[in-house]
Protein backbone atom coordinates (compact mmCIF):
# COMPACT_ATOMS: atom_id res chain seq x y z
CA UNK A 1 0.00 0.00 0.00
CA UNK A 2 1.07 3.00 -0.80
CA UNK A 3 -0.15 6.79 0.92
CA UNK A 4 -0.75 8.61 -2.56
CA UNK A 5 -2.67 6.24 -3.95
CA UNK A 6 -4.70 6.53 -0.90
CA UNK A 7 -5.10 9.64 -0.89
CA UNK A 8 -5.68 9.73 -4.78
CA UNK A 9 -8.42 7.46 -4.10
CA UNK A 10 -10.35 10.17 -1.76
CA UNK A 11 -9.45 12.90 -3.63
CA UNK A 12 -11.26 11.14 -6.67
CA UNK A 13 -14.24 10.69 -4.43
CA UNK A 14 -13.63 6.86 -4.18
CA UNK A 15 -14.56 4.57 -0.93
CA UNK A 16 -11.87 3.84 1.00
CA UNK A 17 -11.10 -0.12 2.79
CA UNK A 18 -10.50 -0.15 6.27
CA UNK A 19 -7.18 -1.79 5.50
CA UNK A 20 -6.17 1.37 3.84
CA UNK A 21 -7.79 3.32 6.55
CA UNK A 22 -5.81 2.07 8.86
CA UNK A 23 -2.16 1.91 7.15
CA UNK A 24 -3.02 6.16 7.25
CA UNK A 25 -3.41 5.65 11.34
CA UNK A 26 -0.75 3.49 11.67
CA UNK A 27 1.85 5.19 9.34
CA UNK A 28 1.01 8.57 10.52
CA UNK A 29 1.64 7.18 14.23
CA UNK A 30 4.72 5.14 12.94
CA UNK A 31 6.35 7.92 10.94
CA UNK A 32 6.03 6.25 7.93
CA UNK A 33 3.59 8.27 6.74
CA UNK A 34 4.65 11.89 7.24
CA UNK A 35 2.32 15.17 8.16
CA UNK A 36 1.98 16.31 4.85
CA UNK A 37 0.00 12.84 3.16
CA UNK A 38 -1.50 13.07 6.27
CA UNK A 39 -2.95 17.02 5.54
CA UNK A 40 -3.73 16.65 1.88
CA UNK A 41 -5.75 13.11 3.27
CA UNK A 42 -7.66 15.25 5.68
CA UNK A 43 -8.16 17.70 3.31
CA UNK A 44 -9.46 15.12 0.41
CA UNK A 45 -11.82 13.95 3.44
CA UNK A 46 -13.23 17.47 3.66
CA UNK A 47 -14.07 17.46 0.65
CA UNK A 48 -15.41 13.92 -0.51
CA UNK A 49 -17.03 12.62 2.99
CA UNK A 50 -16.66 9.27 4.47
CA UNK A 51 -19.11 6.31 4.72
CA UNK A 52 -20.95 5.08 7.42
CA UNK A 53 -17.81 2.10 7.26
CA UNK A 54 -15.35 4.29 6.20
CA UNK A 55 -16.15 6.28 9.50
CA UNK A 56 -16.40 3.80 11.99
CA UNK A 57 -12.74 2.22 10.29
CA UNK A 58 -10.94 5.27 10.89
CA UNK A 59 -12.52 5.61 14.45
CA UNK A 60 -11.73 2.29 15.44
CA UNK A 61 -8.04 2.39 14.27
CA UNK A 62 -7.82 5.52 16.37
CA UNK A 63 -9.47 3.80 18.92
CA UNK A 64 -6.87 1.22 19.23
CA UNK A 65 -3.87 3.53 18.72
CA UNK A 66 -2.97 3.50 22.28
CA UNK A 67 -3.97 1.65 25.51
CA UNK A 68 -7.48 0.98 25.71
CA UNK A 69 -9.36 1.57 29.03
CA UNK A 70 -9.87 -1.82 30.50
CA UNK A 71 -13.54 -1.70 32.69
CA UNK A 72 -14.28 -5.37 31.96
CA UNK A 73 -13.86 -5.19 35.80
CA UNK A 74 -16.77 -2.62 36.80
CA UNK A 75 -20.13 -4.68 37.34
CA UNK A 76 -23.37 -3.17 34.80
CA UNK A 77 -23.49 -1.65 31.56
CA UNK A 78 -20.65 1.38 31.83
CA UNK A 79 -22.52 4.16 29.93
CA UNK A 80 -20.57 7.15 29.36
CA UNK A 81 -22.15 10.99 28.23
CA UNK A 82 -20.97 12.91 26.01
CA UNK A 83 -21.84 16.69 25.32
CA UNK A 84 -19.97 18.31 22.51
CA UNK A 85 -19.19 21.60 24.46
CA UNK A 86 -20.61 24.72 25.25
CA UNK A 87 -21.35 28.22 27.65
CA UNK A 88 -22.83 27.11 31.46
CA UNK A 89 -22.63 23.50 30.73
CA UNK A 90 -22.39 21.87 34.34
CA UNK A 91 -24.40 18.89 32.95
CA UNK A 92 -21.54 16.46 34.10
CA UNK A 93 -21.72 17.96 37.65
CA UNK A 94 -25.46 17.44 38.26
CA UNK A 95 -25.80 14.02 35.82
CA UNK A 96 -23.14 12.06 36.88
CA UNK A 97 -24.62 11.93 40.31
CA UNK A 98 -27.78 11.60 39.37
CA UNK A 99 -27.48 8.85 36.95
CA UNK A 100 -25.42 6.46 40.14
CA UNK A 101 -27.89 7.61 42.55
CA UNK A 102 -30.57 5.42 40.04
CA UNK A 103 -28.18 2.69 39.54
CA UNK A 104 -26.27 2.47 36.70
CA UNK A 105 -21.82 2.72 37.17
CA UNK A 106 -20.77 6.15 35.75
CA UNK A 107 -16.91 6.09 35.26
CA UNK A 108 -15.96 9.40 33.69
CA UNK A 109 -13.41 10.93 31.95
CA UNK A 110 -13.65 14.71 31.32
CA UNK A 111 -11.59 17.13 29.50
CA UNK A 112 -10.35 20.65 30.48
CA UNK A 113 -12.05 23.76 29.17
CA UNK A 114 -10.42 25.83 25.76
CA UNK A 115 -11.26 28.82 24.11
CA UNK A 116 -14.65 29.85 25.36
CA UNK A 117 -16.04 26.35 26.12
CA UNK A 118 -15.56 24.93 30.00
CA UNK A 119 -14.37 21.60 31.20
CA UNK A 120 -15.50 19.58 33.76
CA UNK A 121 -11.88 18.99 35.54
CA UNK A 122 -11.36 22.47 35.76
CA UNK A 123 -14.34 23.01 37.97
CA UNK A 124 -13.82 20.02 40.66
CA UNK A 125 -10.70 21.63 40.55
CA UNK A 126 -12.74 24.27 42.55
CA UNK A 127 -13.31 21.85 45.42
CA UNK A 128 -10.41 22.14 47.51
CA UNK A 129 -8.57 18.88 47.47
CA UNK A 130 -10.32 17.03 44.57
CA UNK A 131 -8.11 14.82 42.57
CA UNK A 132 -9.05 14.47 39.03
CA UNK A 133 -5.94 11.86 38.40
CA UNK A 134 -6.61 8.51 39.65
CA UNK A 135 -4.70 5.35 38.69
CA UNK A 136 -6.75 2.99 36.59
CA UNK A 137 -6.92 0.22 39.76
CA UNK A 138 -8.51 3.24 42.08
CA UNK A 139 -10.72 4.49 39.09
CA UNK A 140 -12.15 0.79 39.29
CA UNK A 141 -12.01 0.67 42.77
CA UNK A 142 -14.15 3.54 43.51
CA UNK A 143 -17.08 2.74 40.74
CA UNK A 144 -17.30 -0.58 42.36
CA UNK A 145 -17.51 0.76 45.73
CA UNK A 146 -19.77 4.31 45.36
CA UNK A 147 -21.03 3.57 41.51
CA UNK A 148 -19.28 6.83 40.34
CA UNK A 149 -15.81 8.72 39.36
CA UNK A 150 -14.84 11.45 37.41
CA UNK A 151 -11.46 11.54 36.20
CA UNK A 152 -9.20 12.81 33.78
CA UNK A 153 -8.34 11.71 30.77
CA UNK A 154 -5.16 10.06 30.60
CA UNK A 155 -2.52 11.11 27.80
CA UNK A 156 -2.33 7.38 26.36
CA UNK A 157 -6.06 7.38 24.97
CA UNK A 158 -6.26 7.52 21.31
CA UNK A 159 -2.93 9.06 20.66
CA UNK A 160 -3.64 9.33 16.94
CA UNK A 161 -6.79 11.18 17.45
CA UNK A 162 -4.44 14.04 18.95
CA UNK A 163 -1.74 14.07 16.40
CA UNK A 164 -4.81 14.22 13.64
CA UNK A 165 -6.53 16.85 15.66
CA UNK A 166 -3.09 18.73 15.47
CA UNK A 167 -3.38 18.58 12.06
CA UNK A 168 -6.76 19.39 11.02
CA UNK A 169 -6.16 22.16 13.25
CA UNK A 170 -3.65 24.12 11.48
CA UNK A 171 -4.49 22.86 7.79
CA UNK A 172 -8.44 24.04 8.15
CA UNK A 173 -9.62 20.74 7.74
CA UNK A 174 -11.69 20.95 11.57
CA UNK A 175 -15.14 21.37 10.22
CA UNK A 176 -15.47 17.72 8.76
CA UNK A 177 -18.44 15.61 9.85
CA UNK A 178 -16.34 12.28 10.07
CA UNK A 179 -13.26 14.05 10.70
CA UNK A 180 -15.59 15.17 14.05
CA UNK A 181 -17.54 12.18 14.77
CA UNK A 182 -14.47 9.99 14.30
CA UNK A 183 -12.36 12.16 16.70
CA UNK A 184 -14.58 12.11 19.56
CA UNK A 185 -16.09 8.18 19.04
CA UNK A 186 -12.64 7.14 18.65
CA UNK A 187 -11.96 8.47 22.57
CA UNK A 188 -15.28 7.31 24.22
CA UNK A 189 -14.61 3.27 23.21
CA UNK A 190 -11.00 3.60 24.17
CA UNK A 191 -12.11 4.61 27.63
CA UNK A 192 -14.56 1.29 27.96
CA UNK A 193 -17.54 2.66 27.39
CA UNK A 194 -20.59 0.10 26.68
CA UNK A 195 -23.75 3.00 25.89
CA UNK A 196 -23.08 6.51 25.19
CA UNK A 197 -25.50 9.27 25.10
CA UNK A 198 -24.65 11.77 23.50
CA UNK A 199 -25.86 16.02 23.58
CA UNK A 200 -24.78 17.93 20.44
CA UNK A 201 -24.96 21.35 20.91
CA UNK A 202 -26.64 23.72 18.51
CA UNK A 203 -26.14 27.58 18.47
CA UNK A 204 -23.72 30.55 18.68
CA UNK A 205 -22.18 29.04 21.12
CA UNK A 206 -21.62 25.74 20.10
CA UNK A 207 -19.63 23.78 17.67
CA UNK A 208 -22.09 23.74 15.34
CA UNK A 209 -23.71 26.65 14.76
CA UNK A 210 -26.60 24.97 12.38
CA UNK A 211 -29.61 22.25 12.83
CA UNK A 212 -28.66 20.39 9.31
CA UNK A 213 -25.33 19.88 10.48
CA UNK A 214 -25.64 19.52 13.77
CA UNK A 215 -27.97 16.26 13.02
CA UNK A 216 -25.41 14.73 10.40
CA UNK A 217 -23.22 15.36 13.26
CA UNK A 218 -25.40 13.70 15.86
CA UNK A 219 -26.18 10.93 12.80
CA UNK A 220 -22.69 10.25 12.23
CA UNK A 221 -21.99 9.36 15.81
CA UNK A 222 -24.55 7.41 16.78
CA UNK A 223 -23.91 5.07 13.45
CA UNK A 224 -20.15 4.49 13.95
CA UNK A 225 -21.08 3.73 17.95
CA UNK A 226 -23.66 1.55 16.29
CA UNK A 227 -21.41 -0.22 14.52
CA UNK A 228 -18.74 -0.60 16.80
CA UNK A 229 -21.10 -2.45 19.14
CA UNK A 230 -22.01 0.01 21.54
CA UNK A 231 -25.91 1.01 22.55
CA UNK A 232 -26.30 4.57 21.21
CA UNK A 233 -28.26 7.63 22.22
CA UNK A 234 -28.55 11.35 21.26
CA UNK A 235 -30.18 15.25 21.96
CA UNK A 236 -29.69 17.70 19.73
CA UNK A 237 -29.81 20.56 22.42
CA UNK A 238 -29.68 24.71 22.36
CA UNK A 239 -26.36 26.23 22.86
CA UNK A 240 -27.71 30.18 21.80
CA UNK A 241 -28.03 30.76 25.07
CA UNK A 242 -25.88 29.44 28.18
CA UNK A 243 -27.71 26.19 29.49
CA UNK A 244 -27.35 27.33 33.11
CA UNK A 245 -26.98 30.74 35.20
CA UNK A 246 -23.28 30.23 35.66
CA UNK A 247 -20.18 30.85 33.46
CA UNK A 248 -17.19 30.13 34.98
CA UNK A 249 -15.72 27.19 36.92
CA UNK A 250 -16.55 27.62 40.34
CA UNK A 251 -19.92 29.32 39.52
CA UNK A 252 -20.80 26.24 38.12
CA UNK A 253 -19.62 24.20 40.94
CA UNK A 254 -22.09 26.30 43.01
CA UNK A 255 -24.73 26.28 40.77
CA UNK A 256 -24.92 22.23 40.61
CA UNK A 257 -24.73 21.65 44.37
CA UNK A 258 -27.70 24.00 44.26
CA UNK A 259 -29.68 22.08 41.51
CA UNK A 260 -28.78 18.78 43.55
CA UNK A 261 -30.07 20.23 46.60
CA UNK A 262 -33.34 20.98 44.71
CA UNK A 263 -32.71 24.44 45.03
CA UNK A 264 -32.22 25.31 40.74
CA UNK A 265 -34.49 24.71 37.97
CA UNK A 266 -34.48 26.07 34.28
CA UNK A 267 -32.81 24.64 31.55
CA UNK A 268 -29.86 22.81 33.27
CA UNK A 269 -31.56 20.93 34.91
CA UNK A 270 -34.19 20.11 32.45
CA UNK A 271 -31.70 18.51 30.39
CA UNK A 272 -29.83 16.85 32.68
CA UNK A 273 -33.36 14.82 33.56
CA UNK A 274 -33.64 14.17 29.97
CA UNK A 275 -29.82 13.00 29.27
CA UNK A 276 -30.07 11.46 32.22
CA UNK A 277 -32.91 9.55 31.99
CA UNK A 278 -31.66 8.02 28.21
CA UNK A 279 -28.32 6.94 30.39
CA UNK A 280 -30.52 5.21 33.07
CA UNK A 281 -32.25 3.26 30.28
CA UNK A 282 -29.33 2.26 28.12
CA UNK A 283 -28.07 1.38 31.04
CA UNK A 284 -30.46 -1.26 31.92
CA UNK A 285 -31.78 0.18 35.02
CA UNK A 286 -35.36 0.95 33.75
CA UNK A 287 -37.06 0.54 30.70
CA UNK A 288 -38.55 3.24 29.56
CA UNK A 289 -37.81 6.70 29.34
CA UNK A 290 -40.68 8.44 31.26
CA UNK A 291 -40.29 6.40 34.34
CA UNK A 292 -36.33 6.71 34.58
CA UNK A 293 -37.25 10.93 34.27
CA UNK A 294 -39.25 10.18 36.95
CA UNK A 295 -37.01 8.40 39.22
CA UNK A 296 -34.22 11.03 38.46
CA UNK A 297 -36.69 13.94 39.66
CA UNK A 298 -37.48 11.76 43.14
CA UNK A 299 -33.27 11.00 43.80
CA UNK A 300 -32.78 14.41 43.64
CA UNK A 301 -35.91 15.90 45.50
CA UNK A 302 -34.99 13.26 48.24
CA UNK A 303 -31.35 14.06 48.22
CA UNK A 304 -30.10 11.04 47.23
CA UNK A 305 -28.39 12.59 43.82
CA UNK A 306 -26.72 15.02 46.25
CA UNK A 307 -25.31 12.50 49.02
CA UNK A 308 -24.01 10.77 45.84
CA UNK A 309 -21.52 13.78 44.54
CA UNK A 310 -20.38 14.00 48.59
CA UNK A 311 -19.71 10.28 48.43
CA UNK A 312 -17.59 11.19 45.34
CA UNK A 313 -15.71 14.43 46.36
CA UNK A 314 -14.93 12.61 49.72
CA UNK A 315 -13.53 9.26 47.71
CA UNK A 316 -11.32 11.60 45.46
CA UNK A 317 -9.82 13.79 48.54
CA UNK A 318 -12.06 17.03 48.18
CA UNK A 319 -13.17 18.93 50.91
CA UNK A 320 -16.76 17.73 51.48
CA UNK A 321 -18.06 20.70 54.22
CA UNK A 322 -18.29 22.65 50.60
CA UNK A 323 -20.36 20.60 49.28
CA UNK A 324 -22.80 21.14 52.54
CA UNK A 325 -21.88 25.15 51.98
CA UNK A 326 -21.46 26.31 48.46
CA UNK A 327 -20.99 29.79 50.06
CA UNK A 328 -17.25 28.56 51.13
CA UNK A 329 -16.30 27.75 47.46
CA UNK A 330 -13.84 30.56 46.48
CA UNK A 331 -15.12 33.05 44.33
CA UNK A 332 -13.56 36.04 42.89
CA UNK A 333 -13.39 39.63 45.26
CA UNK A 334 -14.29 41.89 42.57
CA UNK A 335 -17.98 41.97 40.88
CA UNK A 336 -20.74 44.17 38.77
CA UNK A 337 -23.83 43.85 37.24
CA UNK A 338 -25.32 44.25 33.85
CA UNK A 339 -28.84 45.83 34.17
CA UNK A 340 -31.52 46.43 31.28
CA UNK A 341 -31.48 49.70 29.70
CA UNK A 342 -35.57 50.01 28.41
CA UNK A 343 -38.58 48.12 30.34
CA UNK A 344 -39.16 45.30 26.97
CA UNK A 345 -38.14 41.36 26.57
CA UNK A 346 -34.92 40.06 26.72
CA UNK A 347 -34.70 38.41 22.94
CA UNK A 348 -30.62 37.49 22.96
CA UNK A 349 -28.53 36.18 25.74
CA UNK A 350 -25.81 35.05 23.46
CA UNK A 351 -23.83 32.02 24.67
CA UNK A 352 -20.55 32.76 22.19
CA UNK A 353 -20.04 36.40 23.64
CA UNK A 354 -21.00 34.95 27.34
CA UNK A 355 -18.24 32.38 26.91
CA UNK A 356 -16.00 34.56 25.72
CA UNK A 357 -16.31 37.56 28.41
CA UNK A 358 -15.79 34.87 30.98
CA UNK A 359 -12.87 33.68 29.11
CA UNK A 360 -11.49 37.30 29.09
CA UNK A 361 -11.86 37.48 32.62
CA UNK A 362 -9.68 34.69 33.23
CA UNK A 363 -12.02 31.51 33.35
CA UNK A 364 -10.77 30.35 30.09
CA UNK A 365 -7.79 29.46 28.82
CA UNK A 366 -7.01 30.01 24.90
CA UNK A 367 -4.19 27.32 24.81
CA UNK A 368 -4.06 24.39 26.45
CA UNK A 369 -0.79 25.18 28.34
CA UNK A 370 -2.57 28.86 30.11
CA UNK A 371 -4.29 28.52 33.54
CA UNK A 372 -7.40 30.00 34.84
CA UNK A 373 -8.99 31.50 37.44
CA UNK A 374 -11.03 29.26 38.75
CA UNK A 375 -13.20 32.06 40.78
CA UNK A 376 -14.36 34.42 37.91
CA UNK A 377 -16.80 34.33 35.54
CA UNK A 378 -20.66 35.43 35.45
CA UNK A 379 -24.44 34.83 36.28
CA UNK A 380 -26.90 35.51 33.67
CA UNK A 381 -29.87 35.93 35.62
CA UNK A 382 -32.66 36.22 32.63
CA UNK A 383 -33.36 33.76 29.88
CA UNK A 384 -34.16 34.64 26.24
CA UNK A 385 -38.32 35.27 26.65
CA UNK A 386 -38.11 37.18 29.93
CA UNK A 387 -40.01 40.29 30.48
CA UNK A 388 -37.24 42.81 32.42
CA UNK A 389 -37.92 46.15 33.72
CA UNK A 390 -34.91 49.18 32.85
CA UNK A 391 -32.81 48.99 35.65
CA UNK A 392 -33.18 45.14 36.60
CA UNK A 393 -30.30 43.41 36.79
CA UNK A 394 -29.36 40.55 33.97
CA UNK A 395 -26.05 39.32 34.80
CA UNK A 396 -24.00 39.72 37.44
CA UNK A 397 -19.85 39.36 37.21
CA UNK A 398 -17.16 38.66 39.01
CA UNK A 399 -13.42 39.21 38.15
CA UNK A 400 -9.92 39.14 39.99
CA UNK A 401 -8.82 42.46 38.97
CA UNK A 402 -10.21 45.82 37.96
CA UNK A 403 -9.30 46.01 34.46
CA UNK A 404 -10.65 42.20 33.83
CA UNK A 405 -14.12 43.36 35.35
CA UNK A 406 -14.13 46.20 32.94
CA UNK A 407 -13.28 43.98 29.84
CA UNK A 408 -16.32 41.75 30.67
CA UNK A 409 -18.38 44.51 31.52
CA UNK A 410 -17.60 45.46 27.84
CA UNK A 411 -17.94 42.52 26.20
CA UNK A 412 -20.68 40.69 28.38
CA UNK A 413 -22.95 43.57 27.87
CA UNK A 414 -23.22 43.40 23.61
CA UNK A 415 -24.47 39.96 24.44
CA UNK A 416 -27.86 41.32 25.35
CA UNK A 417 -30.64 42.70 22.84
CA UNK A 418 -34.05 43.37 23.67
CA UNK A 419 -37.08 44.16 22.39
CA UNK A 420 -40.68 45.83 22.86
CA UNK A 421 -42.39 42.94 21.82
CA UNK A 422 -42.22 39.35 23.23
CA UNK A 423 -39.94 37.26 21.90
CA UNK A 424 -40.24 33.56 21.84
CA UNK A 425 -37.30 31.60 23.92
CA UNK A 426 -35.85 28.84 21.74
CA UNK A 427 -36.30 25.36 22.31
CA UNK A 428 -33.92 23.17 24.76
CA UNK A 429 -34.26 20.01 23.09
CA UNK A 430 -35.08 20.40 18.99
CA UNK A 431 -34.43 16.66 18.24
CA UNK A 432 -33.61 13.23 19.51
CA UNK A 433 -32.38 10.36 18.20
CA UNK A 434 -33.28 7.42 20.33
CA UNK A 435 -31.74 3.53 21.01
N1 LIG B 1 -14.10 17.63 19.59
C1 LIG B 1 -13.26 16.59 19.37
O1 LIG B 1 -12.94 15.85 20.30
N2 LIG B 1 -12.80 16.38 18.12
C2 LIG B 1 -13.13 17.16 17.08
O2 LIG B 1 -12.67 16.91 15.98
C3 LIG B 1 -13.98 18.24 17.32
C4 LIG B 1 -14.45 18.45 18.58
CA1 LIG C 1 -29.82 27.48 36.40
Amino acid sequence: MRAPDIIMKKRDGRVLSAEEIRYMIQGMLLGDVPDYQISAFCMAVFFQGMTPEETTALTLAMADSGRRVDLSAIRGVKVDKHSTGGVGDTTTLVLAPMVAAAGVPVAKMSGRGLGHTGGTLDKLESIPGFRVSLSEREFVEQVNRIGLAVVGQTEDVAPADKRLYALRDVTATVESIPLIASSIISKKLATGADAIVLDVKVGSGAFMHELDSARELARAMVAIGRMAGRRMSALITDMNQPLGQAVGNSLEVIEAIHILSGRGEGRLLELCFELGARMVVLGEACDDVNRARATLRRLVESGSALAKLKEMVEAQGGDVSRIDDPDRIEIAPLSARIRAPKDGYVCRADALTLGRAAAAMGAGRQRKTDSVDLGCGLRVLVSVGDRVEAGQPVAELFAGTQSRLDEGMIQATQAFAYSDAPCQAPPLIYEAIEA
